[in-house]
């Protein structure tokens, strides 16, 4: 397998792109790792509510509309709005369902058609966010091959980090890519060949849950994951630290940007340097000023 480590993303600074621009398509973010429980729906939610407060228009697709976390989320922000009398922005929200046509090539054909259409359904927002399954399928990989900006949340651990490489278990050294990182690699030639050799996507990855005692794994994973990204043309983001909050933040469909707006938990410290990590995570994706 060969990796291209001189990519240059040529989409630093989206947003700001398509907001001076009513025409521009929209700027697309794939959420995606071929894990579970790494965070995903937790980051696309974020990502959703800190572009709209930004006052984005802003759509959202959920490709795991069998776990439907992300589609759960937004159904409970929707019912807590309604059930206290507040207003909160909501993004335009659809999922796309696997098919269950029992021929292969129809599945696809089906699944293809199906999430062209809600594409062209949400081509006036300024922004979509694709959350997808921790798994490989069909429909993830459609939705990889239109990211503009792939977003890789990892838990930090070596066990998470496993999915992007096999790392030397003496020299903590990366020994080579794994699977996952070979297939965006694959999307990152699909788009080549579809939109011009020099067109590629921006991939960040975001260490999440981090621990603030266990600094000795936190190190090695420092050094690993700055090797790696040298490899395999991915930038990081600073991260989120292991928070309750984002567990109890779900069932009320809120995030750490509506704190202030009413109802649910009241503003902590941790809250506080939660949403700090959060300005972090869009100030790296190009959205220097988070209106929180
Ligand atoms: N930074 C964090 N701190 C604590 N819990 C987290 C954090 N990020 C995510 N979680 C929790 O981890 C679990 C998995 O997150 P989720 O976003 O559903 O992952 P995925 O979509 O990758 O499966 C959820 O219970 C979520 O609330
Ligand atoms: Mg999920």
């Amino acid at each position: 397998m060969q990796i291209d480590t001189d990519v240059k993303p040529d989409h630093q600074t989206p947003v700001a792109a398509s907001a001076t621009n009513a025409q521009a398509a929209p700027h697309i973010f794939v959420v995606g790792n071929e894990k579970g429980g790494t965070g995903k729906s937790t980051t696309s939610m974020h990502l959703i509510a800190g572009f709209l407060a930004n006052g984005h228009r802003v759509g959202s697709i959920d490709l795991d509309a069998r776990q439907g976390t992300l589609t759960r989320y937004i159904e409970n922000r929707r019912d807590f709005a309604e059930k206290n009398g507040i207003v909160l922005a909501m993004p335009d929200h659809h999922s796309v369902l696997n098919s269950r046509a029992q021929i292969k090539a129809d599945a696809e054909a089906e699944e293809a058609t199906a999430f062209d259409r809600t594409l062209r359904e949400l081509a006036d927002c300024e922004v979509i966010v694709i959350d997808t399954p921790g798994r490989d399928s069909h429909l993830s990989r459609l939705g990889h091959a239109h990211a503009d900006t792939l977003i890789t949340p990892i838990n930090d651990s070596f066990v998470d980090l496993d999915v992007l490489a096999t790392i030397d278990p003496d020299t903590l050294r990366v020994r080579r890519p794994s699977r996952y990182a070979e297939s965006v690699f694959q999307e990152k030639m699909s788009r080549a060949r579809r939109l011009g050799a020099n067109r590629t996507f921006d991939w960040i990855v975001i260490r999440n849950r981090l621990s603030q005692l266990d600094s000795r794994n936190r190190k090695a994973m420092d050094s690993a994951i700055s090797e790696l990204s040298k490899r395999i043309g991915f930038r990081t983001a600073p991260g989120f630290s292991e928070r309750v909050v984002f567990r109890e933040l779900f069932l009320e469909g809120l995030t750490l940007l509506d704190l202030k707006s009413g109802g649910g938990p009241k503003l902590s410290m941790s809250h506080l340097a939660a949403r700090q990590e959060l300005r972090d995570l869009f100030s790296t994706i190009g959205l220097k000023e988070l209106k929180i």
